[in-house]
């Protein structure tokens, strides 16, 4: 039996990983430590199983006390770092956050992970059976060109946004302390996720609520702009694998060899959704604002706003190393991802209707609608 601690475990993948390790190691002990920042929901975990052995702390990794103490009375072996600022358009409009999570933050579970375990001359542990997972993210190797290979381990750092710098330190900073200090750590750098719980300000989930709602589409730029887009359950396989058969100190990168621009996305949508409500007269009823209620095409309401200030191109994970050594495939086809997504979307409403409060809004307002 393992204990974890997983940070920012009710946000969109934390969240996801929780479910799946109830799931998957149900004799496993889960504590989740979250601040619930707008991100944070802990609704996301209200239907993990009764009998699962799960506690929820409300705090933040910034706090030393809080950190130190948790490892100390639960006996945590296994570490496993979500908890992050994680949207790009908000570290422009304001990094500090950034910094505070995604860097000193880091460095403060790094900090009371190596004392819990590996200076406490009265800790049994060791380096034995005790793990630093550290879930970053593909945006630190910056941008890629139309012809250009897609991202491997070794592909340079070239953060470009504030999220993806602070995200690169925190990188640098794990691997820092298993060189220095031997701490056993693991790295993977993800492509883009989308499911369930992702909150309504990334791409796939805004684009279908703004559908539902009757609100406009809001396209970054010329919308040909490519992501690699991976189903989160997928995402939460590649970290067992890792953290199961991973090296230690080594990262790895996970993607789903799906490299599609904003467009496309958007347009497949708009199309799922016509037909959705071309198969279900109940949703005209449900959502009245929805062009596809009224007998039109939901991409009429796709706008061209004004970009996003140093917009990466293109990212794509060459998820290789991941494959040969621990034989990590995607299961989900983006086509079964996106229309189970589209599903959980439907049947969720009152959970999105719940997240998009007052401060949601407010973002909304002052930073979207002004691109419109
Ligand atoms: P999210 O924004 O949905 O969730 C972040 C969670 O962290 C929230 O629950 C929030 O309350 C919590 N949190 C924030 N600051 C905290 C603090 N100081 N102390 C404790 N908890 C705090 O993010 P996500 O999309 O689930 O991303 C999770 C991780 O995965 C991040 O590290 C992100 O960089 C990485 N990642 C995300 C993607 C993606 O497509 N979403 C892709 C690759 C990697
Ligand atoms: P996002 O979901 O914010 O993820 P990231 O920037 O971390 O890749 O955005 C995905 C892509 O969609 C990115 O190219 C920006 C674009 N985008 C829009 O065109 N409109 C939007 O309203 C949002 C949120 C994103």
């Amino acid at each position: 039996m393992r204990t974890l601690l997983i940070t920012g475990g009710a946000g969109f993948i934390g969240a996801n990983l929780v479910h799946y390790w109830a799931r998957q190691y149900p004799q496993d002990r889960l504590v989740v430590l979250d601040a619930l920042t707008y991100a944070g929901n802990s609704a996301n975990l209200e239907t993990l199983p009764a009998q699962a052995n799960f506690r929820f702390v409300h705090g933040n990794i910034c706090d030393q006390l809080l950190v130190d103490q948790l490892l100390a009375e639960e006996g945590i072996d296994t570490i496993v770092h979500f908890a992050a600022e994680s949207h790009v358009d908000r570290s422009i409009v304001d990094p500090e956050a950034f910094i505070q999570t995604n860097v000193i933050g880091t460095h403060n579970l790094l900090k009371a992970a190596k004392k819990a375990w590996l200076d406490n001359p009265g800790s049994s542990r060791g380096r034995d059976g005790v793990l630093f997972h550290h879930v970053s993210t593909d945006e630190v190797y910056g941008s890629l060109g139309s012809e250009d290979p897609p991202f491997s381990e070794t592909t340079p750092y070239a953060p470009n946004s504030p999220y993806a710098a602070s995200k690169a330190a925190s990188d640098h900073l794990v691997r820092s302390y298993y060189h220095t200090y031997g701490l056993p750590i693991t790295t993977s750098n993800c492509s883009n996720n989308y499911g369930p719980y992702q909150f309504p300000e990334k791409l796939i989930p805004l684009m279908l609520i703004n559908a539902l709602e009757g609100r406009p589409l809001p396209v970054y730029g010329d919308g040909a702009n490519i992501r690699d887009w991976l189903q989160v359950n997928d995402h939460c396989r590649g970290i067992d694998l890792i953290m199961n058969h991973g090296r230690r100190g080594e990262t790895y990168n996970l993607g789903g060899h799906n490299e599609l621009p904003n467009m496309e996305i958007i347009d497949l949508l708009c199309r799922a959704m016509d037909q959705r409500f071309a198969e279900d007269t109940s949703l005209a009823t449900r959502f009245p604002e929805c062009p596809a209620a009224k007998g039109k095409q939901c991409t009429e309401l796709i706008t061209f706003v004004k970009d996003r200030p140093g917009h990466d191109r293109r990212y794509a994970i060459d998820p290789r190393k991941a494959q040969k050594e621990l034989g990590f495939v995607p299961h989900y086809s983006f086509i079964e991802g996106i229309t189970a997504t589209i599903d959980w979307y439907l049947t969720n409403e009152p959970w999105w209707r719940a997240v998009m409060d007052g401060s949601y809004a407010e973002w909304m307002t002052t930073n979207y609608c002004n691109r419109c």
